[in-house]
């Protein structure tokens, strides 16, 4: 039944306006009944961040942003899911258009700009879902025209924290002005130790609920050193690399719309953010799990980006192309992978190319 939902809707999906077709199948998802997905194999168990998590493949932020459809997701195989971006007060975003396919690429180039209910309705909805299990974590933003940023980080942690699964800090939107500073390292020192602060305090209610940095792919490699440093500094239980690139590989083949600004995702971002993903890995030292995300779309980039030190995966644009059943195949194929490898678990696989990865020529 997935299959063939998925088979139809794709091209009629792929002929509306982007938008409009991402509101619509939040719809569907929302109204219509999904058959659950089989049961995950042991095998594919990861454990991280003190989660066990059923299978490592999850749906990135941005695609639920507000937590309308999390269950559904689950349901149709994800091993987790990534609401929000959410900040404090609701906001409407960029101007439309600000959602644009490159479809000879299998690229996707955004500028929506923490479009979202904001805090209180998510919150509202995400508890109603409390005891339905899964993981579900929440992803964290400021208000575009906030005065204190690191505040409106501190009060979300204290919002969702019995609610969220786990807690991404997002840094690396490249749609609202100004957010990526707070990768530098003084004032990501002081958001992260305004975080954690929050996080202790309500802890006595909420349990410990874990928290990680999403970064930007279009770092310095000096400017990584420092945001890992701190990191470590300050405890945080996991990175996810990363975000959208501002940046526009040559390879690119719809010129017109690759000067849309916004950030780009999908299959041209594959080997910019599975490179700053070993990059990161190297960095780490084991210190935290990581979350690999950008361009995902078969059982063979899942891998690579394993390899290359993922403990966990994240895709959307992959499922914009591939359709939700990349899902069940990546899954099969790591499982074969595993198979072949003689291997009864993902985790002896993180990592293993990392170094060989860092020592190739950078990406262009
Ligand atoms: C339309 C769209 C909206 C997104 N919104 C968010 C967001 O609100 N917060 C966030 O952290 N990442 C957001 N992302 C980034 C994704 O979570 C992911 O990091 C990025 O798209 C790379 O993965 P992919 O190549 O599998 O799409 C968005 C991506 C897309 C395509």
């Amino acid at each position: 039944m997935i299959g063939l939902f998925d088979r139809l809707s794709r091209p009629l999906l792929r002929a509306l306006d982007p938008e409009d077709a991402h509101a619509l199948a939040i719809r569907a998802l929302s109204y219509m009944p999904v058959a659950k997905a089989p049961a995950d194999g042991e095998e594919l168990t990861v454990r991280a961040f003190g989660l066990k998590f059923p299978n490592p493949v999850g749906l990135a932020a941005g695609f639920d942003k507000n937590g309308q459809v999390a269950d559904a997701l689950l349901r149709l195989g994800f091993g987790f899911v990534e609401v929000g971006t959410i900040t404090p007060r609701p906001q409407t975003g960029n101007p439309r258009p600000r959602l644009f396919r490159l479809e000879t690429d299998q690229g996707v180039i955004n500028r929506l700009g923490f479009n979202n209910d904001g805090a209180a309705t998510v919150h509202m909805r995400l508890a109603t879902r409390r005891n339905a299990g899964g993981i579900v974590g929440v992803n964290i933003g400021a208000n575009r025209d906030s005065t204190d940023r690191i505040d409106d980080y501190a009060r979300l942690i204290e919002t969702f924290s019995a609610v969220a699964s786990y807690f991404t800090v997002n840094v690396s939107s490249p749609n609202t002005p100004g957010l990526r500073d707070l990768q530098q390292a003084k004032a990501l020192d002081n958001l992260l130790a305004r975080v954690i602060d929050a996080r202790e305090k309500v802890r006595p209610r909420s349990g410990l609920t874990p928290v990680l940095l999403k970064i930007a792919p279009d770092l310095t490699l000096s400017e990584l050193d420092d945001i890992v440093g701190v990191a470590r500094k300050r405890r945080v239980d996991g990175m996810i690399v990363g975000n959208t690139t501002i940046s526009r590989p040559g390879s690119l083949r719809a010129r017109d719309k690759a000067r849309e600004q916004g950030g780009l995702s999908g299959k041209p971002l594959f080997k910019l953010s599975t490179r700053m993903l070993a990059e990161t890995f190297v960095r780490a030292e084991g210190a935290f799990p990581l979350i690999g995300v950008g361009g995902i779309d078969s059982g063979a980039t899942a891998i690579a980006k394993i390899k290359a030190g993922a403990s966990l995966l994240q895709l959307y644009t992959g499922m914009v192309y591939r359709g939700i059943g990349v899902v069940t195949e990546i899954k099969a194929e790591l499982t074969a992978a595993l198979k072949r490898g003689h291997r009864n678990s993902l985790a002896s696989m993180v990592g293993t190319d990392a170094a060989a990865i860092t020592a190739e020529s950078w990406p262009s």
